[in-house]
Protein backbone atom coordinates (compact mmCIF):
# COMPACT_ATOMS: atom_id res chain seq x y z
CA UNK A 1 0.00 0.00 0.00
CA UNK A 2 2.63 2.15 1.16
CA UNK A 3 4.62 1.57 -2.30
CA UNK A 4 1.25 2.38 -4.34
CA UNK A 5 1.42 5.46 -2.50
CA UNK A 6 4.51 6.29 -3.32
CA UNK A 7 4.44 5.34 -6.82
CA UNK A 8 1.08 6.89 -7.47
CA UNK A 9 1.86 10.37 -6.00
CA UNK A 10 5.87 10.64 -5.62
CA UNK A 11 6.30 14.52 -5.98
CA UNK A 12 3.75 14.62 -2.48
CA UNK A 13 5.69 12.18 -0.60
CA UNK A 14 8.48 14.08 -1.59
CA UNK A 15 7.69 17.12 -0.27
CA UNK A 16 6.20 15.94 2.65
CA UNK A 17 10.00 14.05 3.48
CA UNK A 18 11.44 17.56 2.52
CA UNK A 19 9.20 19.52 4.63
CA UNK A 20 9.53 16.41 7.31
CA UNK A 21 13.58 17.33 7.09
CA UNK A 22 13.11 21.06 7.17
CA UNK A 23 10.95 20.77 10.29
CA UNK A 24 13.45 18.60 12.13
CA UNK A 25 16.58 20.46 10.88
CA UNK A 26 14.14 24.10 12.33
CA UNK A 27 13.52 22.50 15.30
CA UNK A 28 17.22 21.20 16.35
CA UNK A 29 18.66 24.72 15.20
CA UNK A 30 16.05 27.28 16.38
CA UNK A 31 15.48 28.24 19.62
CA UNK A 32 19.02 28.76 21.14
CA UNK A 33 18.24 31.82 22.95
CA UNK A 34 15.07 30.13 24.56
CA UNK A 35 16.90 27.11 25.26
CA UNK A 36 20.36 28.22 26.29
CA UNK A 37 20.01 31.83 28.10
CA UNK A 38 18.09 34.27 30.15
CA UNK A 39 17.59 37.80 29.94
CA UNK A 40 18.54 39.22 33.54
CA UNK A 41 18.26 43.02 33.28
CA UNK A 42 16.57 45.54 31.23
CA UNK A 43 13.17 45.48 32.36
CA UNK A 44 11.49 44.51 29.02
CA UNK A 45 13.83 46.24 27.03
CA UNK A 46 15.70 42.60 26.17
CA UNK A 47 13.86 40.47 23.85
CA UNK A 48 13.54 37.06 22.64
CA UNK A 49 12.25 37.09 19.34
CA UNK A 50 11.30 34.75 16.08
CA UNK A 51 11.39 31.31 17.61
CA UNK A 52 14.39 31.82 19.55
CA UNK A 53 16.65 32.75 17.04
CA UNK A 54 16.99 35.89 17.70
CA UNK A 55 17.66 38.44 20.35
CA UNK A 56 17.50 42.19 20.77
CA UNK A 57 18.61 44.52 23.48
CA UNK A 58 17.69 47.61 23.87
CA UNK A 59 19.20 51.08 26.15
CA UNK A 60 17.78 54.10 26.56
CA UNK A 61 17.94 56.85 29.36
CA UNK A 62 16.74 54.83 31.88
CA UNK A 63 18.25 51.70 31.66
CA UNK A 64 20.59 49.31 29.42
CA UNK A 65 19.22 45.52 29.19
CA UNK A 66 21.44 42.34 29.26
CA UNK A 67 21.07 38.39 28.99
CA UNK A 68 23.07 35.70 30.27
CA UNK A 69 23.94 31.55 29.24
CA UNK A 70 22.29 29.01 31.51
CA UNK A 71 25.06 26.99 31.44
CA UNK A 72 28.67 27.34 32.89
CA UNK A 73 31.92 25.84 31.25
CA UNK A 74 35.05 25.20 32.18
CA UNK A 75 36.62 25.70 28.31
CA UNK A 76 34.22 26.48 25.81
CA UNK A 77 33.71 28.13 22.83
CA UNK A 78 31.17 30.80 22.25
CA UNK A 79 30.17 32.58 19.18
CA UNK A 80 26.97 34.75 18.03
CA UNK A 81 26.55 36.98 15.39
CA UNK A 82 26.06 40.22 16.38
CA UNK A 83 24.30 43.57 14.40
CA UNK A 84 25.52 46.38 16.81
CA UNK A 85 23.44 50.06 17.43
CA UNK A 86 23.41 52.06 13.76
CA UNK A 87 23.84 55.70 13.50
CA UNK A 88 24.89 57.53 16.24
CA UNK A 89 26.17 54.85 18.92
CA UNK A 90 28.50 57.38 21.16
CA UNK A 91 28.36 56.37 24.43
CA UNK A 92 27.04 52.62 23.93
CA UNK A 93 28.49 49.51 24.86
CA UNK A 94 27.78 46.24 23.43
CA UNK A 95 29.57 43.49 24.90
CA UNK A 96 29.57 39.85 24.04
CA UNK A 97 31.78 38.34 26.79
CA UNK A 98 33.20 34.91 29.16
CA UNK A 99 33.40 35.96 33.33
CA UNK A 100 33.21 33.84 36.54
CA UNK A 101 31.79 35.33 39.51
CA UNK A 102 33.86 36.31 42.46
CA UNK A 103 36.05 38.95 43.30
CA UNK A 104 39.20 37.21 41.81
CA UNK A 105 37.52 36.33 38.49
CA UNK A 106 38.60 35.39 35.23
CA UNK A 107 36.92 36.81 32.15
CA UNK A 108 37.46 36.85 28.32
CA UNK A 109 36.31 39.68 26.68
CA UNK A 110 34.41 41.34 23.15
CA UNK A 111 33.26 44.73 23.93
CA UNK A 112 31.93 47.24 20.76
CA UNK A 113 32.52 50.72 21.63
CA UNK A 114 29.95 52.88 19.70
CA UNK A 115 30.74 56.20 18.11
CA UNK A 116 29.64 59.12 15.94
CA UNK A 117 27.49 58.38 12.53
CA UNK A 118 30.22 57.99 9.94
CA UNK A 119 33.06 56.85 12.81
CA UNK A 120 34.52 53.41 13.47
CA UNK A 121 33.31 51.48 16.20
CA UNK A 122 36.26 50.03 18.46
CA UNK A 123 36.10 46.47 19.38
CA UNK A 124 38.13 46.09 22.88
CA UNK A 125 39.33 43.05 23.40
CA UNK A 126 40.58 41.90 27.01
CA UNK A 127 41.65 38.52 29.16
CA UNK A 128 41.32 39.03 32.49
CA UNK A 129 42.61 36.50 34.81
CA UNK A 130 42.15 35.75 38.94
CA UNK A 131 40.58 40.07 38.79
CA UNK A 132 43.72 41.07 36.61
CA UNK A 133 43.33 42.27 33.28
CA UNK A 134 45.10 45.26 31.81
CA UNK A 135 45.57 42.89 28.48
CA UNK A 136 43.91 45.23 26.37
CA UNK A 137 43.72 45.09 22.74
CA UNK A 138 41.12 47.40 20.72
CA UNK A 139 40.90 47.07 16.66
CA UNK A 140 38.69 48.72 14.11
CA UNK A 141 36.92 46.68 11.56
CA UNK A 142 37.12 46.03 7.86
CA UNK A 143 33.17 46.40 7.65
CA UNK A 144 30.65 48.37 8.72
CA UNK A 145 29.57 46.23 11.99
CA UNK A 146 25.78 48.22 12.50
CA UNK A 147 25.30 47.18 8.41
CA UNK A 148 24.72 43.62 8.69
CA UNK A 149 24.83 40.53 10.61
CA UNK A 150 28.63 38.92 11.66
CA UNK A 151 30.09 36.36 13.25
CA UNK A 152 32.36 36.94 16.84
CA UNK A 153 33.47 33.97 18.28
CA UNK A 154 35.64 33.24 21.28
CA UNK A 155 37.52 29.76 22.12
CA UNK A 156 38.55 28.92 25.40
CA UNK A 157 40.40 25.79 25.77
CA UNK A 158 43.71 24.82 28.36
CA UNK A 159 46.55 26.25 25.39
CA UNK A 160 44.88 29.30 24.72
CA UNK A 161 41.89 31.98 23.57
CA UNK A 162 41.17 32.79 20.13
CA UNK A 163 39.09 35.37 19.46
CA UNK A 164 37.72 35.56 15.64
CA UNK A 165 35.90 37.89 13.53
CA UNK A 166 33.74 36.34 11.21
CA UNK A 167 36.09 32.75 11.26
CA UNK A 168 39.06 35.20 11.02
CA UNK A 169 41.12 35.22 14.02
CA UNK A 170 42.38 38.70 15.20
CA UNK A 171 44.46 38.04 19.09
CA UNK A 172 45.70 34.93 20.18
CA UNK A 173 46.23 34.43 23.89
CA UNK A 174 48.12 31.81 24.46
CA UNK A 175 48.79 29.81 27.91
CA UNK A 176 52.37 31.40 28.84
CA UNK A 177 52.00 29.82 32.67
CA UNK A 178 55.60 28.17 32.19
CA UNK A 179 57.00 31.45 32.31
CA UNK A 180 54.83 32.46 34.81
CA UNK A 181 52.19 34.42 33.11
CA UNK A 182 48.57 33.45 34.86
CA UNK A 183 46.05 31.65 32.46
CA UNK A 184 42.48 31.54 33.72
CA UNK A 185 41.80 27.28 33.83
CA UNK A 186 40.45 27.23 37.26
CA UNK A 187 37.31 29.15 37.36
CA UNK A 188 34.01 28.33 35.16
CA UNK A 189 32.92 31.15 33.39
CA UNK A 190 29.12 32.07 32.33
CA UNK A 191 28.12 33.87 29.03
CA UNK A 192 27.51 37.41 29.09
CA UNK A 193 25.93 39.86 26.59
CA UNK A 194 24.85 43.12 27.40
CA UNK A 195 23.93 46.84 25.48
CA UNK A 196 24.55 49.72 28.24
CA UNK A 197 25.90 53.30 28.34
CA UNK A 198 29.23 54.36 29.38
CA UNK A 199 30.18 57.60 27.71
CA UNK A 200 32.48 58.03 30.99
CA UNK A 201 34.93 56.53 29.24
CA UNK A 202 33.63 54.75 25.93
CA UNK A 203 33.91 57.15 23.83
CA UNK A 204 36.79 59.28 23.22
CA UNK A 205 37.41 59.13 26.83
CA UNK A 206 34.34 60.91 27.56
CA UNK A 207 34.39 63.54 25.42
CA UNK A 208 31.62 62.65 23.25
CA UNK A 209 28.64 62.29 25.10
CA UNK A 210 25.60 59.70 24.40
CA UNK A 211 22.72 61.46 22.53
CA UNK A 212 19.47 60.66 23.82
CA UNK A 213 17.36 61.92 21.14
CA UNK A 214 18.12 58.69 19.22
CA UNK A 215 17.42 56.37 22.01
CA UNK A 216 15.99 53.53 22.27
CA UNK A 217 19.42 52.19 21.22
CA UNK A 218 19.40 48.32 20.06
CA UNK A 219 21.86 45.62 19.20
CA UNK A 220 20.60 42.14 18.01
CA UNK A 221 22.07 38.85 18.59
CA UNK A 222 21.48 35.91 16.32
CA UNK A 223 22.29 32.43 15.64
CA UNK A 224 23.74 31.41 19.17
CA UNK A 225 25.78 28.62 19.70
CA UNK A 226 27.67 27.44 22.83
CA UNK A 227 29.76 24.06 22.63
CA UNK A 228 31.35 23.39 26.07
CA UNK A 229 32.71 21.30 29.45
CA UNK A 230 29.21 22.32 30.68
CA UNK A 231 29.68 22.69 34.84
CA UNK A 232 27.72 21.12 37.29
CA UNK A 233 27.77 20.06 40.65
CA UNK A 234 31.68 21.00 40.85
CA UNK A 235 32.41 18.98 37.67
CA UNK A 236 33.07 19.87 34.40
CA UNK A 237 32.08 17.64 31.51
CA UNK A 238 33.29 18.09 28.05
CA UNK A 239 30.99 16.54 25.12
CA UNK A 240 32.20 13.33 24.18
CA UNK A 241 31.30 12.65 20.93
CA UNK A 242 31.77 16.32 19.40
CA UNK A 243 33.57 16.81 16.06
CA UNK A 244 37.36 16.26 16.86
CA UNK A 245 37.02 13.13 18.10
CA UNK A 246 38.67 14.52 21.85
CA UNK A 247 37.00 15.40 24.77
CA UNK A 248 35.00 18.46 23.94
CA UNK A 249 35.83 18.42 20.32
CA UNK A 250 37.85 20.13 18.02
CA UNK A 251 37.53 23.19 19.48
CA UNK A 252 39.71 21.53 22.75
CA UNK A 253 42.76 21.68 20.63
CA UNK A 254 42.38 24.15 18.49
CA UNK A 255 45.13 26.15 17.27
CA UNK A 256 45.96 28.36 14.90
CA UNK A 257 48.20 27.06 11.13
CA UNK A 258 50.45 29.17 9.63
CA UNK A 259 47.57 30.36 7.52
CA UNK A 260 45.84 31.51 10.97
CA UNK A 261 48.62 33.07 12.76
CA UNK A 262 49.02 35.09 9.59
CA UNK A 263 45.77 36.22 9.45
CA UNK A 264 45.82 37.31 12.86
CA UNK A 265 49.67 39.20 12.18
CA UNK A 266 47.56 40.70 9.05
CA UNK A 267 44.34 42.03 10.76
CA UNK A 268 46.94 43.49 13.64
CA UNK A 269 49.16 45.28 11.01
CA UNK A 270 46.16 47.07 9.33
CA UNK A 271 43.47 47.27 12.04
CA UNK A 272 44.76 47.60 15.58
CA UNK A 273 44.80 50.78 16.93
CA UNK A 274 45.42 49.78 20.57
CA UNK A 275 48.20 47.39 22.35
CA UNK A 276 48.99 46.84 26.05
CA UNK A 277 52.19 45.37 24.78
CA UNK A 278 53.45 48.64 23.29
CA UNK A 279 52.06 51.17 25.68
CA UNK A 280 55.32 52.15 26.96
CA UNK A 281 53.56 54.67 29.32
CA UNK A 282 51.65 51.71 31.24
CA UNK A 283 54.67 49.41 31.04
CA UNK A 284 57.81 51.58 31.52
CA UNK A 285 59.36 48.63 32.55
CA UNK A 286 58.96 46.68 29.73
CA UNK A 287 56.18 45.42 27.95
CA UNK A 288 54.36 41.99 29.64
CA UNK A 289 55.60 38.69 29.18
CA UNK A 290 54.06 37.69 27.01
CA UNK A 291 53.92 40.40 24.71
CA UNK A 292 57.93 38.69 23.55
CA UNK A 293 56.66 35.49 22.68
CA UNK A 294 55.24 34.63 19.74
C1 LIG B 1 35.70 57.03 16.87
O1 LIG B 1 36.19 57.54 15.65
C2 LIG B 1 37.49 58.11 15.67
C3 LIG B 1 37.91 58.51 14.29
O2 LIG B 1 36.96 59.29 13.69
C4 LIG B 1 38.49 57.11 16.20
O3 LIG B 1 39.74 57.73 16.36
C5 LIG B 1 38.04 56.47 17.49
O4 LIG B 1 38.93 55.43 17.84
C6 LIG B 1 36.65 55.90 17.30
N1 LIG B 1 36.18 55.12 18.43
C7 LIG B 1 35.87 55.54 19.63
C8 LIG B 1 35.37 54.57 20.58
O5 LIG B 1 35.99 56.71 19.93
Amino acid sequence: MASRVLVSCPSRFLFLMLSLLVSCFAVAFAGNFQRDVQITWGDGRGKILDNGNLLALSLDQFSGSGFQSKNEFLYGKVEAQIKLVPGNSAGTVTTFYLKSPGSTWDEIDFEFLGNLSGHPYTLHTNVYTQGKGDKEQQFHLWFDPTADFHTYSITWNPQRIIFTVDGIPIREFKNFESIGVPFPKNQPMRLYASLWEADEWATRGGLVKTDWSHAPFTASYRNYNENGCVWSNGRSSCPANSPGSRPGGAWFSQELDFRGKNRVKWVQRRYMVYNYCTDKKRFPQGAPRECNMS
